[in-house]
């Protein structure tokens, strides 16, 4: 029985002899039409013609950290923060060389044959290095339109994962994820600067960066964009979340109840507030619910690095942001229990916060 002429709408058992990438399948069958276990239910399709393409998300030159202009880019920074939770960022330090090593890396990856790429199958998300279709696909009902592998380093738990990189990629991946690290550690301490945390305070009180993963997403030319999605809404989990996407475009953020594209811009990097910045700012500033369509024409390619509190960090709002106008919104966690709380359930939009609500 053909997959795709007759497809299961019930997920297949996730072993490694069944396992099929959205990648194979399009290319092995030149798919006319998507398979049923990859179209959303009616609510949750992403309505294209609703997008608006015209709201430009904010970018921020962050040459002028250095210069002196560092006080009117922090505050920029923080006003991305409140308004969008989302930005993108030029002059940022991670080289054109380093990232161009890297896509070229990522191309290769999934240009290899499928018999390659399942060396480092992974099931669901578990091991450092992992190649993975959707999301979650042992726990969904419905498919998300890639293909990734990530990698991940936390020195607080699995060591180095990128020692266990593919050899092609490992030494591109160790130098991207070095100078994305240092990225997000300059952007974390000014997105708390932008409330007031210098750096003496931001060194107290701040729970440091540990644990850190890169995706490499493939998203293959879909039949028909308006029936499935390549990520559905989420918001990331952890701290901070520094973006690198191909010239297709398909990000899209939840802005005022209204989907608003994050257009490609070259060099650029897009910036997300992961949900640990809501919880240590009590709220202040929040994480953003995005996602990513998909393109009819074209494969899209983006490559996210998360970083994160290491497993055992205890996260709770900071002592700063909790008053009796603004009593804890968030019960303190471990973050590891979070993380695992997310990685347990289908991504839906911002609901993985309820996970540490007060009560
Ligand atoms: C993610 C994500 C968006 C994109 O992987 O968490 O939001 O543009 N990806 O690939
Ligand atoms: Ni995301």
């Amino acid at each position: 029985m053909g997959f795709t002429s007759f497809p299961s709408a019930q997920p297949p058992a996730d072993s490694a002899n069944c396992f099929q990438g959205i990648q194979e399948l399009v290319d092995a069958s030149c798919l006319q039409h998507v398979p049923l276990n990859y179209i959303r239910p009616l609510h949750k399709r992403p309505f294209h013609s609703q997008v608006c393409h015209s709201r430009p998300i904010p970018i921020i030159d962050l040459s002028g950290l250095l210069d002196g202009r560092r006080r009117q880019v922090i505050e920029e920074i923080g006003l991305a923060c409140e308004d969008w939770g989302f930005f993108q960022v030029i002059n940022h330090g991670v080289c054109r060389t380093v990232r161009e090593r890297m896509w070229k890396a990522a191309y290769e990856f999934f240009e290899l044959p499928a018999k390659e790429k399942m060396k480092f199958y992974a099931g669901d998300h578990g091991d450092a290095v992992g190649y993975v279709t959707s999301f979650q696909r042992s726990i969904e009902s419905v498919f998300e339109w890639r293909d990734s592998l990530y990698l991940r380093r936390d020195p607080s738990t699995s060591g180095d994962g990128l020692k266990k990189a593919p050899a092609f990629c490992r030494e591109a991946a160790i130098e991207l994820l070095g100078q994305m690290r240092a990225l997000a550690d300059q952007l974390c301490g000014a997105i708390f600067e932008s409330q007031g945390v210098e750096s003496d305070a931001f060194e107290r009180e701040m729970p440091k960066l540990c644990k850190e993963s890169m995706l490499l997403n493939y998203y293959p030319a879909c039949p028909d964009p308006s029936l499935t999605l390549g990520v559905g809404g989420h918001s990331d989990p952890g701290m901070l979340t520094v973006l690198m996407q191909d010239e297709v475009g398909g990000l899209q953020v939840l802005k005022d109840d209204e989907w608003v594209e994050v257009k490609p811009v070259p060099d650029a990097l897009v910036i997300n507030v992961g949900d640990q910045i809501q919880i240590l700012t009590n709220g202040r500033y929040t994480s953003v619910e995005h996602r990513a369509v998909t393109n009819a024409g074209k494969a899209r390619m983006s490559i996210p690095c998360f970083f994160s509190p290491a497993v055992d960090a205890r996260i709770a709002p900071l002592a700063r942001f909790v008053n009796e106008k603004n009593p804890a919104l968030y019960r303190e966690t471990r973050f590891g229990d979070y993380s695992k709380n997310f990685f347990s359930r289908p991504l839906d939009s911002k609901s993985n916060l309820d996970f540490v609500a007060s009560a």
